[in-house]
Order: C-alpha cells, then structure tokens, then sequence
C-alpha cells in the first residue's frame, strides 16, 4: 500500500531526511485534518509507522475519508486531546520517536463564537500533549508543536513589520481567541522547554521540542468551513457566486506541502544531530512562511483559483463582526538558512495544483484521492526548491 522510502526519488534533501523516518513510529494529533491526512500519507510513504490521535473529521466530506488515510495508519485513536489520561495512555502504547501535534480549533470565527472550548483544546491541549510526554519518558522523542502565524502580535488595523514580515523573536499576542490560544500554546510551550525539555540537558529528558508557525494553507481535501478556497469550491460546484469577507486582506499563502515539508525536515535534523549538539540551534519556535510574491489579496487569489477551476463568480460580503488582522507576512529566514528549507512551488503552481485535485474530486467521480495526493507529493518532492 502506498509506496515506501527507497522508492522516493528526486527528494532534495540528505537521504537522512528519509532515513528520519523510515520504520519510525510517528505520533500525529489532528491526522483526520487538513494538514493531519497529507501530513499522515506523506510520513506512511517515507515508510513511517504511524499512529494518530484525533476526534472524528471535522467536515464531510472529508481528506481524511476520500484519501483513505485510516488504511494507512498503525493505530486510529478517535479521542480528544482535553482527555490528559486517554493522551498518556495512548502515547504509552504509541513509544513514539516523532510527536506532531496538529489537532486543534483551528478557525478563527469559531474562536469568536466558542471561545472557551478553543482555549481548552488549543491551550490546554498542546499542555496534555507535553505532559503526556514528560510522563512517559525519558525516552528519545522529537516533539513539533504546531501553532500559527497568528501566534503574532499584529495591529489589527494591519500595521505589518517592513519586510521581510514577522520574525520569530517577535512579539506574541492575538487580537481574538483563535490567535490568543495559539500565541499561549507557544508559551506553554516554551515553559515545558525551559523546566523540562531545557536543550542543554537533552541527554537526561531526551525531549527535543519547537513550535512551527505557518500561513494560510492551500492545497486538495480542504472543505473546512469559513475558508477561503472551500468556500471558492463548494460555491463553484453549487453554481453560485463566492461571498468575500474580506477581499482586500492580504494573507500568506502557500501548498499545504510547504510547511509539512519544514515541520519535517526540522524534526529529522533534530534527530541527525542528536545527541552531539545538546544546545541546539534548532531548538525553539520556527517560520515556515511562503515568499513575498505569494502574499497576495483574498480577492487576486479568488480571481486565479476561479480561472484554474475554469467556473465560479464573487460576490463582496464583509463581515464587520469579524476582525481578522488585515495584513501578515512571515519571515523564514532562520528555517532558509538553519536548514536549507525552501518553499517549492509558486503561487500560480500552487493554485493550479489546488484546482486540479478539486476538479478531479468533483469532475472524476470515484477518482483514487490518496493517488491524487501522491501524485501532488511526488511532483512536490521533484520540484527545485526556490531561490
Ligand atoms: N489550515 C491552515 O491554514 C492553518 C494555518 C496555520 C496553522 N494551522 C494549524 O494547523 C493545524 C491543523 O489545521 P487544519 O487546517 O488541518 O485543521 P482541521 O480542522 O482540518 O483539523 C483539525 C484536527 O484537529 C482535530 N481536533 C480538533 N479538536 C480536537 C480535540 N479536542 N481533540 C482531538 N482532536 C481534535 C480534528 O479532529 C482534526 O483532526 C492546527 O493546529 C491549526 O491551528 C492551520
């Protein structure tokens, strides 16, 4: 099923990059997501053992039906990170060598409506996770804590630092629930480092653990409410016209593959290296943001992904109870020069590519999904990094 490491060509990374993983087992919170199935299909065909940990998909349809990520798994665990026992349980039974911590409330109009069940699950959830490791350690685990751009202190009227964009000394904050919860899973983060996880006892813990902020994700399998290209998709298949909350906000895109391919590539040099540089560089919190040139505005994008799915119409909408920074930009240069990370694929390739999976769920009745994602992980493996 799927096909494995060896047979993985044109990856432009050290064949410890591969070799990270291969027979591993891996530990992924949220694989019945977005980021969690392609994040689950990718790490099965470098030959990952993986276990996942996550309440039920969060839409239907869903990546994680279509692309039948659950085949692929060693173990499925439905259950709620809010659960500390159930956690500690399972990454006992798991003993992974890889946590990738992605379940969360990930929307940002959710956080307004349920603030406390989005503090509980992003906050007290990445808590769980952390102290569920520390409970069942020492033992060698590399731990990547996923969190957001909007993890930033950022004026809401979108005063953006000049570029190159937000850095990752920068400050913290969140204007609304969403951001706050992911700005203070950081802090939990950083706290767990500085107690428990300090770098420079890594030989006694055996716990390395960095937190990863990204942009707005694009890619096939998204049908989550209140995003952009789901939005785009769904009104395009219904025959109706997109209603645009804020068109004139520009956002960082990139293909979902971009940061997978950072969160991972941080994990395996956080394994090459062990245990030599106990006061690792690579410790800490990481930007995984696309260029500059693919910060465009809610509408541009609009405008291309409609042209590549060959049908759909806008129509502006805003929505003035929600306030959304107008503005974010990020800047990777630390993961650029630290460990060599690029992103692979321009906006138009991106959206293109994007398009192309949607139309063939939507125009292919019965198409493989899975294959479709293998197809988009094969050519992004083959693709030059960018300057
Ligand atoms: N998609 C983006 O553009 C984007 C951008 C920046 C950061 N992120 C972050 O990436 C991660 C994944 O996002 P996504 O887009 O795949 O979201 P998603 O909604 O598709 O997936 C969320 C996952 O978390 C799980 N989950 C939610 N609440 C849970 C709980 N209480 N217990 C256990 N599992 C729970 C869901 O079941 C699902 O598997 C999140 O941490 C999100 O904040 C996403």
């Amino acid at each position: 099923m799927g096909h494995r490491a060896g047979a993985v060509e044109g990856l432009d990374v050290s064949s410890t990059w591969t070799d990270a993983f291969r027979d591993k087992r891996v530990l992924i919170t949220g694989h019945t997501g977005f980021k969690g199935s392609w994040l689950a299909i990718w790490l099965h065909r470098l030959g990952a053992r993986v276990t996942g940990y996550a309440l039920p998909p969060p839409t239907r349809p869903s990546l994680f039906e279509v692309a039948r990520v659950r085949e692929l798994l060693e173990r499925h665990v439905e259950a709620d990170v809010r659960d500390a026992a159930c956690l500690e349980h399972e990454l006992g039974q798991a003993r992974p060598r890889f946590v990738l911590h992605l379940a969360a409330q990930p929307l940002v109009p959710e956080g307004y409506r349920n603030p406390r069940d989005t503090f509980e699950t992003n906050v007290m959830g990445t808590v769980n996770v952390l102290e569920a490791v520390r409970r069942v350690g020492p033992r060698p685990c590399t731990v990547v804590v996923v969190t957001s751009d909007k993890c930033y202190e950022v004026a809401p009227s979108g005063c953006d630092p000049a570029p190159p964009g937000l850095r990752e000394s920068d400050r913290l904050g969140g204007s609304e629930p969403y951001s706050a919860s992911k700005a203070a899973a950081e802090i939990v983060a950083a706290a767990y480092r500085r107690s428990y996880f300090d770098p420079q006892h890594l030989h006694e813990h055996q716990v390395a653990l960095v937190t990863v902020r990204a942009g707005n994700v694009i890619g096939g399998g998204d049908w989550s409410p209140t995003r952009i290209v789901p939005d785009v998709v769904r009104a395009a298949a219904a025959g109706r016209p997109v209603e645009l909350r804020m068109p004139h906000a520009v956002r960082p895109w990139q293909h979902v593959l971009d940061p997978l391919a950072g969160y991972l590539t941080l994990a395996a040099r956080l394994v090459d290296e062990w245990p030599d540089d106990p006061r690792s560089a690579h410790s800490g919190a990481w930007n995984f943001g696309p260029p500059t040139e693919s910060c465009v505005t809610v509408g541009a994008l609009v405008e291309q992904l409609h042209r590549a799915l060959g049908r759909g119409a806008t129509a502006d909408s805003p929505d003035p109870s929600i306030r959304e920074t107008a503005t974010l930009t990020l800047c990777s240069d630390k993961a650029r020069s630290l460990l060599g990370w690029r992103p692979r694929w321009p906006l138009d390739e991106t959206i293109r590519r994007t398009a192309d999976w949607y139309c063939r769920y939507y125009d292919q009745p019965g198409a493989d999904m899975r294959q479709a994602c293998m197809d988009d992980i094969a050519a992004y493996e083959a693709a030059e990094p960018r300057p």
